[in-house]
């Protein structure tokens, strides 16, 4: 006989819905001649109710009547969806209540009473599924799982009855009980029984581990966990929608993701399968057509790589300080003999010759209050220990990662400037684990899962995007996309066409309007002046002046762009690294002028005499959505740091210049709205050392979102913060200077499709211009969305890397891009060109760059 196991979690066992999809797959795997055993959980929700009914008569509150109740509306109801009886429950209820009735009568809420109890989630979960199935025709009895499941012995009551292990050799005499003449059998997940007959559980992920077990012990040709994602991903998807569907895994690779942080499997349960040798494979109920990942027990060769980034939030920190390890025997004994003794499990290791630091995890450690106290209290004698809560790890996971540390070079830029506690590389050579701050985490692995995967063609491993298997709709055409999301270029679809006779970039006077009346509205700041780097248009700097923008230069021919139709206060000459003769003619013209080395003070005094000058600082971080535009910190070229304060107070003091304001822009692209008041604080602290600054310039760098999935920078939010500031510290007014936020969205690019081509498993379409007129993808690896507006209404049937024709592999504008059925002719539309697009384009390979133009 054929086995195949296959495990539905909470939510693939509380519908109707599911269980027509638990039925079908049932009958699809009986079709192809295998013998299914369905494990199903306790409906969603379940386990946590009688957890807690159980915790109720500990305090003495129980209630057995009312809990039972409870959930026999619960099951009645999804008996009716089923259309089953819900007396098929009635026996499993009645059991229930006479526990729960006798434990609150004895008031006993130990570890044996605790699992009988959990144990009627499964139990009557799989009383609903058997009648269903059985209603829809298919003979697939009801078994209790306990039946074949018998736990090991383990020391200590709550282990045994809570977190039980079993053996996993096959079994003679489970093989023969179930080789029966029957479609398949349903049975429980996370319960088992004892030696002696007494139910026991086990333990977080316990059903995943049934499913593991019974495979191993059934010789399965397969495990399927069948669960509410479509497979194991390249990060969390729900926070990355750009994280990708790993097609296949080693089973070590996957135990490691799952045991640093990703929760679609329990690590528990890959032992098992790995010992017999049998495939794992992750698949989505509600789309149970999509893939899903395969964990293979085979080793499979291919080249190191880093599969996935995994996180755990809330560890704690243990450093343990000691001059007297060097070269002594038995400090470490010592000391982890202190973390046995308070029960602790340490989880990552970093030593010297005079520190050792530890990571515990609070998913494996019960960190009681006043736990950490006394652990800390019983090292010192053994060392000096310092306790930090709340670091998290970042894990970057993959066989053979040892052998390709010197690719990861650009993704351990990214850790520059962080506090990186810990660095550890596992011993079995399948991670590498870096400890920082949790407030870093989000941003740090949104940016690391860019670096690592953005781009990547599919290939075996790396399957779709989350986004890509998830858009909303994923086959609806582009305009009713961009009508969704409230696009301009939809509505001015026609005027766009008339306009695409060659390459051009198109500006949209409303959009601009609007943002420009939007960025006004923040009732913190005080003046905004727009970066002119990002669209130097003279008919969009015009109407920006009109609209009561500033502008903020930083060459001379920036300032002459503006310089006629603007008064000298409404404009910031921000140069870097210019040459005196800039500098002279600046301040020569009374421009307001911001400082950002020692070098042109120190060795030009004469220059400064008498001036009012801004200054620019370096907060010491950096923030943006790649390292090319992150403009503060270490290894930055800008701003001068504040230990250089005082030197530089003396330089301007001797040539009698007064600093007026102080200025800090640290990135650019940035979507975190608390990043300005941080620098507001930063600066407003430094400003005590100049008694006579009125202004805070916090730079620019707000962002917009570009990529499917990202949530628009919060206004109102960056507004509250600010305005906090501005109470802590009300003698300061504060300015900004975006360049991006005010003209992107207002931007697109459009280009007629030249050829396609397609060459092995990519398809190619060409446009006639790329990275002449838009370098930003192949300098970034910035994302754009892409349309193609001749055929907006049509379905996205083609997946393309859409090129230009410039003679670099760089020149890809966008990689696997969904389209319509793309012709030579077509109009593609390049989104969110508006900022940095023309003002950074080039004549390459002497070709002309697209020109911009003004619509509305
Ligand atoms: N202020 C200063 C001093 C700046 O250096 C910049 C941009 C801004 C304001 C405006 O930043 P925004 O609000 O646009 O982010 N080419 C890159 C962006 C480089 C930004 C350089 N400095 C890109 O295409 O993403």
């Amino acid at each position: 006989m054929r086995f195949t196991v296959l495990k539905f979690g909470g939510t693939s066992v509380s519908t109707a819905a599911r269980w027509a999809t638990i039925g079908d797959v049932v009958a699809a795997r009986r079709g192809a001649g295998l013998l299914p055993v369905v494990v199903c959980s306790a409906l969603s929700g379940v386990s946590n109710e009688l957890s807690a009914a159980v915790d109720a008569i500990a305090a003495g509150a129980g209630d057995p009547d009312a809990v039972v109740a409870s959930l026999s509306r619960r099951h009645a109801s999804l008996a009716r969806e089923l259309g089953v009886d819900p007396a098929v429950c009635t026996a499993e209820i009645d059991a229930l209540l006479r526990v729960l009735r006798g434990a609150t009568l004895l008031c006993e809420a130990g570890p044996k009473v605790r699992a009988r109890v959990m144990a009627a989630g499964e139990l009557l979960s799989t009383r609903l599924g058997a009648a269903f199935l059985a209603a829809r025709g298919l003979a697939v009895p009801w078994l209790d799982v306990r039946e074949i499941l018998v736990a090991e012995e383990s020391a200590g009551e709550a282990r045994h009855f809570l977190s039980a292990t079993c053996g996993f050799a096959r079994d003679p005499a489970a093989i023969a009980r179930l080789s029966g003449d029957v479609d398949g059998w349903l049975t429980q997940g996370f319960i088992a029984r004892d030696r002696g007959g007494a139910t026991v559980l086990l333990g977080r992920g316990g059903s995943d581990t049934s499913a593991a077990y019974l495979a191993a012990r059934l010789g399965a040709e397969a495990c399927e966990i069948w669960t509410d994602v479509p497979g194991m991903f390249t990060a969390n998807p729900r926070q990355i929608p750009g994280a990708r569907l790993l097609r296949a895994l080693e089973v070590e690779e996957a135990q490691e993701i799952a045991a640093a942080g990703a929760k679609v499997l329990h690590p528990r349960c890959l032992a098992p399968v790995k010992a017999a040798r049998i495939p794992l494979l992750v698949k989505c109920t509600e789309h149970p057509h999509l893939e899903g990942t395969r964990v293979s027990p085979d080793a499979a060769g291919g080249s190191a790589q880093v599969k996935a980034i995994a996180v755990r939030t809330g560890l704690v920190l243990v450093s343990l300080e000691t001059l007297g390890m060097w070269q002594q025997v038995g400090f470490l004994a010592d000391a982890f003999s202190v973390f046995k003794a308070h029960d602790f499990s340490i989880d990552l290791v970093s030593t010297s010759e005079t520190n050792v630091t530890v990571t515990l995890d609070p998913s494996a450690n019960a960190i009681g209050p006043g736990a950490l106290d006394a652990l800390e209290a019983a090292l010192r004698p053994v060392c000096t220990p310092a306790i930090v809560q709340g670091v998290a790890s970042i894990s970057l996971v993959g066989r053979g990662i040892r052998g390709i540390l010197h690719q990861l070079a650009p993704v351990l830029r990214l850790f520059e400037e962080q506090r990186v506690y810990l660095v550890s590389q596992a011993a079995n050579d399948l991670n590498l684990t870096l400890v920082v701050d949790q407030e870093q985490v989000d941003r740090l692995v949104v940016e690391l899962h860019g670096l690592l995967f953005a781009g990547k063609a599919k290939d075996a491993t790396l399957g779709p995007t989350w986004a890509e298997l998830f858009a909303p709709a994923p086959q609806a055409p582009n305009r009713k996309r961009a009508k969704r999301e409230g696009a301009w270029w939809a509505a001015e679809r026609d005027a766009l066409l008339a306009l695409a006779d060659r390459p051009r970039f198109v500006l949209h006077g409303p959009t601009l309007d609007r943002a420009a009346e939007a960025i006004q509205r923040l009732s913190s700041v005080e003046a905004v002046f727009y970066a002119v780097k990002a669209n130097p248009h003279p008919a969009l700097l015009a109407r920006f002046a009109a609209a009561g923008l500033g502008f903020e230069c930083v060459s001379p021919g920036e300032v002459a762009a503006v310089r006629a139709a603007t008064p000298t206060d409404r404009l910031l000459y921000t140069p870097n690294f210019a040459a005196r003769s800039e500098v002279a003619a600046a301040l020569g013209a009374g421009l307001r002028f911001t400082l950002d080395n020692l070098h042109p003070v120190e060795q030009w005094p004469e220059l400064f005499r008498g001036a009012d000058l801004h200054v620019r600082l370096d907060p010491g971080r950096g923030r943006g959505h790649h390292a090319h535009v992150r403009t503060a910190g270490a290894t930055s070229k800008f701003g001068i740091s504040p230990e250089q304060l005082p030197a530089l107070r003396e330089a301007l003091a001797a040539c009698g210049a007064r600093v007026v304001g102080l200025h800090a822009h640290v990135g650019s692209g940035i979507l975190q709205p608390e990043t300005w008041a941080e620098t507001a604080s930063f600066l407003a602290e430094a400003a005590e050392l100049f008694p006579e600054v009125e202004v805070l310039d916090l730079g620019g760098g707000l962002g917009v979102p570009a990529r499917p999935g990202q949530r628009p920078l919060d206004l109102e939010a960056l507004d509250a913060a600010l305005t906090a500031v501005r109470r802590a510290w009300p003698r300061y007014a504060l300015w900004l200077e975006p360049g991006r936020w005010l003209v992107s969205e207002a931007g697109v690019l459009l280009a007629r499709v030249t050829q396609l081509k397609r060459k092995g498993d990519l398809t190619y379409v060409g446009v006639e211009t790329g990275m002449n007129s838009l370098i930003r993808p192949a300098l970034y690896g910035a994302f754009h969305d892409i349309v193609n507006l001749t055929r907006l209404d049509e379905p996205l049937e083609m997946v393309a890397n859409v090129v230009g024709p410039i003679c670099e592999t760089g020149d890809t504008l966008g990689f696997s891009r969904r389209l319509p059925a793309t012709r030579e002719g077509d109009v593609l539309l390049i989104a969110h060109t508006g900022a940095y697009g023309r003002s950074m384009s080039s004549w390459y390979n002497l070709r002309d760059p697209a020109e911009e133009v003004l619509l509305g």
